[in-house]
């Protein structure tokens, strides 16, 4: 490695999100750690979990705490799943391949985004448990053929995002002039050349493009479109639960739906026949005061956790978040700027001190809480404070 990584000194995931910002150009960072508007949705996604009180008990054996689980019969050795991100050789260049490989290490699921910078087939070569996200695009035909090679490649579930067919309104992201590619002004260059761990990478390493589709569809013929541009212009406003029904003709492994956030949705899901749902605001990063995705968790339980498989994400950086989130009913949380911050820090080491650090604090946690297994988990354990 050219520059070396300052990891030793990391201890949460705060102190990984504080070395991607000293690594990352402004704009990447910015990307990777922004949200939608006002922020008011990703700061909330925080306080909800402050909200949310634990209550343990004393004097039980605790010497053997085993946070293992299963999710669709798929034994996973945390609760954690790694949330679909696009690009992410942005963030460093050994990307997907070091994602997937911390994963497999770690024995939990890597998903891949459609928007991936390595090649669902590419990805597939790592041992361990995969899921693949759709977008879903205009062109059926595209969708098809992604579904296609996901179910040859092996992945065993597919994630439909429904978040996100219109990007989030992200400022940062027009001020600090990021696209993909970077787009080459003074200011940008300037403030480039102030990161050249991640300039080195990125000017000697293979160029960073979308690996699923060709990276001219997406740069277009004056190589400025942005990636936000990108998608707005794949995705169609118009899908509705016609292509829930579609989709769930074209496969007949898991299906889970990505980004709900409303009980009556996932009634709905569960009607099409979907195996599972990934309770969402995209992490705070689209449509701004939305509602935290924990307020909703107990509701959510109630009315599909029956019948289908919850999965949350949005906000989780702590163990306890973890604990809060399984005691309310979810199978397992997915995170995704944790181990993207470990990732743009110092590649596929900094992927496993996020999942180590996140495994020390939910053992040691569930300990301090007087719980051996997460089944043991459940309401007797939360308080929430009004
Ligand atoms: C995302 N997310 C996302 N989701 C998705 O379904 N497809 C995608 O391609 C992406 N891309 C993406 C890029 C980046 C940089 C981030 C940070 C997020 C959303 C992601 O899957 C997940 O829902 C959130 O990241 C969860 O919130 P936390 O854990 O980041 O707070
Ligand atoms: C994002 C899109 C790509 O959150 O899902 O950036």
């Amino acid at each position: 490695m050219m520059f070396k990584n300052n990891l030793s000194n990391c201890y949460n995931i705060a102190d990984l999100r504080r070395q991607a910002e000293r690594r990352l150009p402004k704009a990447m960072f910015g990307y990777l750690d922004g949200f939608a508007e006002d922020g008011v949705c990703g700061r909330r996604n925080r306080s909800a979990f402050d909200q949310v009180e634990l209550l343990p008990r004393i004097l039980v054996d605790v010497a053997d705490v085993d946070i293992s689980t299963f999710v669709f019969n798929q034994k996973i050795n945390m609760p954690i799943i790694c949330a679909p991100v696009a690009l992410p050789r942005l963030f460093h260049h050994e990307g997907e391949i070091a994602a997937a490989s911390a994963a497999s290490q770690a024995g939990i699921v890597y998903s891949l985004s459609t928007l991936s910078s390595t090649s669902i087939e590419k990805v597939a070569e790592i041992p361990g448990p995969k899921w693949f996200q759709l977008y879903m695009y205009r062109d059926k035909g595209l969708v098809k053929e992604f579904i296609e090679r996901a179910k040859a490649s092996g992945y065993q579930a597919l994630c439909l995002t429904v978040d996100a067919f219109v990007g989030g309104n992200r400022e940062q992201d027009l001020r600090n002039g990021f696209s993909v590619p970077p787009h080459p002004s003074l200011k940008t260059i300037l403030e480039t050349a102030l990161h050249p761990g991640w300039c080195w990478d990125y000017l000697t390493k293979p160029r960073v493009t979308t690996a699923n589709v060709s990276g001219d569809r997406i740069t277009g013929a004056k190589g400025k479109t942005t990636l936000l541009q990108y998608v707005t212009d794949q995705l169609t406003p118009s899908v509705t639960w016609k292509e829930v029904d579609w989709l769930r003709e074209q496969f007949d492994g898991e299906i889970l739906i990505k980004g709900i956030l409303n009980p009556e949705d996932a009634v709905q899901a569960k009607q099409c026949g979907v195996n599972g749902l990934v309770l969402s605001n995209h992490g705070g990063r689209q449509l701004d005061h939305a509602v935290a995705t924990i307020a909703m968790l107990p509701e959510m339980k109630d009315r599909v956790g029956g019948d289908l498989e919850i999965i949350i994400d949005s906000g989780i950086r702590r163990g306890t978040d973890v604990i809060k989130a399984i005691a309310l009913g979810a199978k397992a949380c997915m995170i995704g700027r944790p181990y993207i911050y470990g990732l743009s820090a110092a590649g596929k080491v900094g992927v496993e001190k996020a999942f180590a650090i996140l495994r020390g604090e939910i053992i040691r946690d569930m300990q301090l809480l007087g719980c051996r297994t997460l089944s043991e988990l459940n309401k007797e354990f939360i308080r929430i404070s009004k």
